[in-house]
C-alpha cells in the first residue's frame, strides 16, 4: 500500500450559476471539488488550508478512521475548527474499504460547495466482483442557492422559521436548463455498446433525490462503499451523504439522452421541485440533435422509494461476507423528528428545533473527543436516554407539548459491544424523511417498517442474513429502520441528520466507544498540528 499527498487549498471562487455570479467557498477553485484517489489499504495525507473568513473544517464521510478519530472532522465533535489563514493535515488509513465516499466541509453550511468524491480502488489484482467497465464516471449531485448559503441559513436561525430552499438542483455542479436561464448542462460522453460505472453522490444539503437516465437502465452495484447484490432499475433514491454505485450499458445506436434529478419527499410544506438535467451523449451524435427526454417520479412516489430500498441486499459472498452482530449488547430506540421551543429573541417566540429521544443536542466550546480523550470534565455527560423518555402514539397522535430538553449528553459504549438501534419518525409536526449518518462504523439495516415499531413482532421479520450495510439510512417519513453495528472503533462518533437544515435544528447526539483491552483497540493520541479552539 501508498502514502498518498493532497493539498487542499480552501478559497472563494467566483462561480455562475442560474445566470447569476457569486462568489463561492471552494477547494482549490473547484465545484465540486478535486476527487481523491486511493486503494484500499492506502494511507491518505491531505493539507487542508484555510484562506477564507470561515472556520473550516472537513469529514470523508464514510471513512472508518479506525483509532484516527482525530481525523474524521466533524466540528467541535472530532476537532476544534481550523481557523482562518490556518492548516491540519488530515492523515488516515483506508482499512478493509473499497467503493465510493465523499469529503465535505463538516460545519456552517460550507459543505453546500465544499464537497467532492473519494474513489478507493480494490487492492491491487482484486477484481470488481462484476464485469470491470469500459470507463468509470463521478457523478455528484447537489443544491444551489443564487443567494449566499450561510446568509440562508442565519436567517432562519434569527427568525426561528424553516431556511428558504435551494433554487435548484445540480448534477457535477451544474443545473441545466431552466425556465429564465438557459444555460447548459453537464455533459458526459459514451461510447456505444460499453458498460459504464456511475458512482453517484448525494451532496445535496438538503434534498432526497431520485436519479435517472432516458433510455437507460441502471444496474446497482454497490452503495456506501459496500457491495450489493446487483439489480436493475429505472431509477434510484439517494438520501443526502449516501452514495450509489450504478452500471450503465450503452446499446448499439446513437443519440442523447437525458439524466435527472429531482427531490423525493420533502415536507409536504416545501415547495422545491426544479429537476436538475444533464445529457449522456454518444459519441458522433450532433449536438443539435434532439435529446430522448424523461421524468423522474413525483417527489411524493414514495412506493418508488419503497422498491428500490427493498432491492437492496448485501452481496454477502464469501470473499464480502455480511458480517451481522447476532446477540446484542445494547438494544436502543430512538425517536426522531422536529420540535418547536420557546425564542424569546424569534419573531414569533419561538423556533424549530430537532431532537433524537426529546435531546436537541447542544455543540461543546471545545471537542468532544479532546474532552474524552485528556478526561476534560464539564463538556459532556455519558447519559444519552437509550431509550424515548415519553411513550406514546409515535405516528398519528400528535403530542400538545412539542417542547424538547437540550443537552450535550452522549451514549457510551465499550469496545466491542453491539448495538440493535431502532430509529422511529415521530411526525410531531410534520411527518419527514430522516437520512441518519453514523461516522465511524458502518450498519447492517436489519428491518424497516411504516407506522410504530412493534419490539414484539417486528424483530422476528428481521434480516439477519444478507441486510445491506451503509453509513447513512433512511429513516421512513412515519417509519422506522433498524441498524445494528459492532462498536469496534473507540473514539467520539458523531451521529445525525444528513438534512443539514435538521442538523442545525439539533437532531444530532454521540456515541463514546471506550479502549479495548488489546494492542490496537486504543484511540491514537492527536496530531501535533491538531487545531486548537
Ligand atoms: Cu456526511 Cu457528519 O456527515
Amino acid at each position: 500500500c501508498m502514502v498518498r499527498h493532497y493539498k487542499f487549498n480552501v478559497v472563494l471562487k467566483n462561480t455562475t450559476r442560474l445566470c447569476s455570479t457569486k462568489p463561492i467557498v471552494t477547494v482549490n477553485g473547484r465545484y465540486p471539488g478535486p476527487t481523491l484517489v486511493a486503494r484500499e489499504d492506502d494511507t491518505i495525507l491531505v493539507k487542508v488550508v484555510n484562506h477564507v473568513k470561515y472556520n473550516l473544517s472537513i469529514h470523508w464521510h464514510g471513512i472508518r478512521q479506525i483509532r484516527t478519530g482525530w481525523a474524521d472532522g466533524p466540528a467541535y465533535i472530532t476537532q476544534c475548527p481550523i481557523q482562518p489563514g490556518q492548516n491540519y493535515v488530515y492523515n488516515f488509513t483506508l482499512t478493509g474499504q473499497r467503493g465510493t465516499l465523499w469529503y465535505h466541509a463538516h460545519i456552517l453550511w460550507l459543505r453546500a460547495t465544499v464537497h467532492g468524491a473519494i474513489v478507493i480502488l480494490p487492492k491491487r489484482d482484486v477484481p470488481y466482483p462484476f464485469p470491470k467497465p469500459h470507463k468509470e464516471e463521478i457523478v455528484v449531485l447537489g443544491e444551489w442557492w443564487k443567494s449566499d448559503v450561510e446568509a440562508v441559513i442565519n436567517e432562519a436561525l434569527k427568525s426561528g422559521l424553516a431556511p428558504n430552499v435551494s433554487d435548484a438542483h445540480t448534477i457535477n455542479g451544474h443545473p441545466g436548463p431552466v425556465p429564465g436561464c438557459p444555460s447548459k448542462g453537464y455533459t458526459l460522453p459514451v461510447k456505444p455498446g460499453k458498460t459504464y460505472m456511475l458512482r453517484i453522490i448525494n451532496a445535496a444539503l438538503n434534498e432526497e433525490l431520485f436519479f435517472k437516465i432516458a433510455g437507460h437502465q441502471l444496474t446497482v452495484v454497490e452503495v456506501d462503499a459496500t457491495y450489493v447484490k446487483p439489480f436493475k432499475t429505472d431509477t434510484i433514491v439517494i438520501a443526502p451523504g449516501q452514495t450509489t454505485n450504478v452500471l450503465v450499458t450503452t446499446h448499439r445506436g446513437g443519440g442523447k439522452y437525458m439524466v435527472a434529478a429531482s427531490p423525493f419527499m420533502d415536507a409536504p410544506i416545501a415547495i422545491d421541485n426544479v429537476t436538475a438535467t444533464a445529457t449522456l451523449h454518444y459519441s458522433g451524435s450532433l449536438t443539435s440533435a434532439a435529446t430522448t427526454l424523461t421524468s423522474t417520479p413525483p417527489k411524493n412516489a414514495t412506493s418508488v422509494a419503497t422498491n428500490f430500498i427493498s432491492s437492496l441486499r448485501s452481496l454477502n459472498s464469501k470473499q464480502y461476507p455480511a458480517n451481522v452482530p447476532l446477540k446484542i449488547d445494547h438494544s436502543l430506540l430512538f425517536t426522531v423528528g422536529l420540535g418547536i421551543n420557546p425564542c424569546p429573541t424569534c419573531v414569533n417566540g419561538s423556533r424549530v428545533v430537532a431532537s433524537i429521544n426529546n435531546v436537541t443536542f447542544v455543540m461543546p466550546k471545545i471537542s468532544l473527543l479532546q474532552a474524552h480523550f485528556f478526561n476534560i470534565s464539564g463538556v459532556f455527560t455519558s447519559d444519552f436516554p437509550g431509550n424515548p423518555p415519553v411513550s406514546f402514539n409515535y405516528t398519528s397522535t400528535q403530542v400538545t407539548n412539542f417542547a424538547t430538553k437540550q443537552g450535550t449528553r452522549l451514549y457510551r459504549l465499550a469496545y466491542n459491544d453491539t448495538v440493535q438501534l431502532v430509529l422511529q419518525d415521530t411526525g410531531m409536526i410534520t411527518p419527514e424523511n430522516h437520512p441518519l449518518h453514523l461516522h465511524g462504523f458502518n450498519f447492517f439495516e436489519v428491518g424497516r417498517g411504516l407506522g410504530n415499531f412493534n419490539p414484539k413482532e417486528d424483530p422476528k421479520k428481521f434480516n439477519l442474513v444478507d441486510p445491506v450495510e451503509r453509513n447513512t439510512i433512511g429513516v421512513p417519513s412515519g417509519g422506522w429502520t433498524a441498524i445494528r453495528f459492532r462498536a469496534d472503533n473507540p473514539g467520539v462518533w458523531f451521529m445525525h441528520c444528513h438534512l443539514e437544515v435538521h442538523t442545525t435544528w439539533g437532531l444530532k447526539m454521540a456515541f463514546v466507544v471506550d479502549n479495548g483491552e488489546g494492542p490496537n483497540e486504543s484511540l491514537l493520541p492527536p496530531p501535533s498540528d491538531f487545531p486548537k479552539c
